[in-house]
């Protein structure tokens, strides 16, 4: 529901957005309120591709703090804010640099083709030779060199759908988005029970046992041009709840249902909604918090993200 202090909040926003010559990018998991004062709102790799392009002088970024970062990375010359600086993601958790130089040293006869998912810090970024989203993971994949094995990180679900995809063998970090790893396959049926006509979209960041029951496994990008162009009415959505406020907008004849976990009738990213509107207002009054990173590190973060770009065109 939109109240009148939202309405309030809004047209500051807007000001502010005037007078900083900002841009808001937003991802597909912000709350309604949030994704309706967005320039645009998308995936990780259209956000990533919105963050190089943009003039503005200010990039306002509505996402998880990896995300924020990658915004300065490919565009150093920009003010980058974001909303709350707590806003961490378990998957860039599950993969310290640290731990990951480490592997990498201790197995440096394997000669690794590093593949990093974009869920991850500039840190790791910076160890890897080419980074890839959900939108993009089997092309990036399917590009690696073919004389090298494959260390995919950090999350060992979606290297896995990528595996099942490409037939390419790949060696899998052990990290897991905690929202995704809660979809059950007992979840799913039930909901599929309730909907007996109705098809089902899931993120890649499922387990196996989920991405079985889907009729399709996408990036929350994708997820639109499936639901639009699907030929039921009903369609099961397993991602996160913020995707549902996108997917009614978009395609407002569907009757679009939150996959249910096991415990709860949706799932939340607590991260993603840290974010409010009140404190995007604050990030673009005060430009704070702000995303920092030592020159150095971003030169080497920035190599296998512009190699991503390169290769998903
Ligand atoms: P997408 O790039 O598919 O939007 O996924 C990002 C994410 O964090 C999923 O949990
Ligand atoms: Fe990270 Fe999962 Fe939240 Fe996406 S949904 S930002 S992968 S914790």
């Amino acid at each position: 529901m939109v109240t009148a202090l939202d309405i309030d909040l809004g047209e500051e926003i807007l000001e502010l957005k005037k007078r900083r010559n900002a841009v808001i990018l937003a991802h597909n998991y912000q709350t309604a309120d949030i994704q309706e004062v967005a320039d645009y709102v998308g995936d990780s790799l259209g956000l990533a591709y919105q963050a190089k392009g943009t003039d503005a002088d200010v990039i306002a970024f509505c996402g998880v703090h990896f995300m924020a970062e990658t915004a300065k990375i490919v565009n150093p010359s920009k003010t980058v804010v974001l909303p709350d600086a707590n806003a961490g993601c378990s998957l860039e958790q599950s993969c310290p640099a640290p731990q990951l130089d480490a592997f990498l040293r201790e197995h440096a006869d394997r000669n690794y083709y590093v593949i990093a998912y974009i869920n991850c810090s500039g840190g790791v970024k910076a160890l890897s030779d080419v980074i890839c989203t959900s939108g993009n993971a089997v092309r990036i994949v399917e590009q690696a060199p073919k004389d090298r094995p494959i260390l995919f990180v950090p999350d060992e679900n979606l290297g896995a759908w990528v595996i099942e995809q490409t037939g390419r063998k790949m060696d899998l970090w052990k990290g897991n988005c905690y929202v995704h790893v809660e979809f059950t396959r007992d979840s799913i049926q039930r909901i599929k029970a309730d909907h007996p006509d109705a098809l089902v979209v899931a993120h890649p960041e499922c387990t196996q046992a989920v991405r079985l029951l889907a009729d399709e496994v996408c990036s929350t990008e994708k997820m639109i041009g499936f639901c639009r162009n699907a030929p039921v009415k009903d369609i099961i959505v397993v991602t996160e709840s913020g995707m549902l406020h996108r997917l009614r907008r978009e395609c407002p004849d569907k009757n679009l249902i939150a996959g249910p976990t096991d415990h709860c009738a949706c799932a939340d990213c607590r991260y993603m909604k840290m974010n409010t509107l009140e404190k995007l207002r604050n990030c673009l009054e005060n430009l704070s918090p702000e995303v920092r990173m030592p020159e150095d590190l971003r030169v080497r973060a920035e190599q296998p993200l512009l190699r991503m770009l390169e290769q998903s065109k």
